[in-house]
């Protein structure tokens, strides 16, 4: 028998709504295997912020790296409150969180599954993944300001980009690549304007190549990029790019593929030195919190994609087939509550065991 310590951050707004209906999931699917999810749950976020003062503290990281996983609902409080101003729970929490424990490859899939309507009249068929980086680009940010206050004022926030990190988050994406039935890889950048796309990212890709000529190789500029994902989605498979433009590229991949709301992600250290985390694409999303509105699938396939990293892959593909049957018989007319989906999901995991 297999006992998994999963730590639980519900953090803010739907976050505590759909990690609920995920631990639910969780726990239907591995019922009838022999493992045990042993979870503790952290109160991080803005609402521990507002009561405390504290972000993250070296207590939480250390007790939380215990873990074997992590699964996080959202953090974050309503943009443009003035009492997190010096707090940036993002960045001290989630960020903290993602560096802190390495999570070098931020794995956002997108698929369009049967039955989900797009927002785009013809998509076809829609399966691709895109690697994030999750450990540099602009979001190391050094916020560098100067003669602030002045007119003369000064901003710049550096973009790091080593060679170290970079080599790993694309030989990570070749192995996914070459995992796959196409075996396409798609660096995504700004060679054109940006410096070190070429002579970093693009010369890395073209050295690792070499030892994957099975794979085939392409590269797109993020703003064409942007128009592929809208007119012609299906030409992806692997996509692989830096962290600002993952960032921007995974809520439209969501948006494509039928929602925000179904989009799942994987902050992932390969190496196992530090439990990977996993989460949905979205925030906290205060314009709909504590109403029971929040759609939990992309909490629920986030839980998938943590069994899968744990290789729990059996696990990982029932949760899947059970998101993907509910998705097939979604009615567009009825609103279901944020439970109610959560149910309906492990109603047919059940149902599954049982036939
Ligand atoms: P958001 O993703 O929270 O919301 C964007 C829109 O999508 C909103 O209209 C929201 O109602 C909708 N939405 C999001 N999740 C949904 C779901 N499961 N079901 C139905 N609708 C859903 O993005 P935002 O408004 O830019 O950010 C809100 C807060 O969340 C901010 O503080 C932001 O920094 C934070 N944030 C946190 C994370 C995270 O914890 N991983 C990710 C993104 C944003
Ligand atoms: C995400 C979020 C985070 C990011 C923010 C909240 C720091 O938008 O997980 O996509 O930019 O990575
Ligand atoms: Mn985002």
């Amino acid at each position: 028998s297999r006992t998994i310590k999963l730590a639980v951050i519900p953090g803010d707004g739907i976050g505590p709504e759909v990690v609920a209906e995920a631990v639910k999931v969780l726990g239907a699917v591995t019922a009838r295997d022999d493992v045990t999810i042993e979870t503790s749950t952290f109160q991080l976020g803005a609402a521990r912020f507002l009561e405390t003062g504290d972000v993250l503290t070296d207590a939480d990281l250390a007790s939380i790296q215990q873990h074997d996983a992590i699964l996080l609902g959202a953090v974050g409080g309503v943009p443009g409150d003035p009492r997190l101003k010096d707090a940036n729970i993002e960045r001290g929490l989630l960020l903290g969180l993602r560096f802190a424990l390495d999570h070098y490859v931020n794995l956002r899939p997108c698929t369009i599954y049967p039955g989900v309507t797009s927002p785009l009249a013809a998509p076809g068929v829609v399966d691709f993944v895109v690697v994030r980086e999750g450990t540099e680009g602009p979001y190391v940010g050094n916020g560098g300001a100067i003669r602030r206050g002045t007119p003369q004022e000064v901003a710049n926030e550096v973009s790091v980009n080593t060679a170290y990190g970079v080599e790993r988050v694309v030989r990570y994406a070749f192995e996914v690549a070459q995992g796959r039935e196409r075996k396409r890889l798609t660096l995504v950048h700004k060679t054109n304007v940006l410096v070190f796309a070429g002579s970093l990212w693009q010369r890395i890709v073209n050295e690792v190549a070499l030892e994957y000529p099975q794979v085939a190789v392409d590269y797109l500029h993020v703003d064409a990029a942007t128009i592929f994902f809208v007119t012609n989605p299906g030409r992806f498979d692997v996509l692989v790019t830096d962290n600002l433009f993952g960032d921007i590229l995974t809520d439209l991949a969501a948006a494509i593929s039928g929602g925000i709301g179904l989009a799942a992600s994987g902050n992932i250290n390969p190496t196992g030195r530090f439990p990977s985390m996993f989460e949905p694409v979205h925030g906290s999303a205060p314009d709909i919190a504590g109403q029971q509105l929040a759609d939990p699938t992309a909490a629920i396939l986030s839980v998938a994609l943590l069994l899968d990293h744990l290789g729990l892959t059996d696990a990982a593909a029932r949760v899947n087939d059970a998101v993907a049957d509910d998705l097939a018989r979604r009615s567009t007319s009825v609103r279901r509550s944020t439970a109610e989906v959560g149910d309906a999901i492990v109603t047919l995991l059940t149902d599954k065991v049982l036939k």
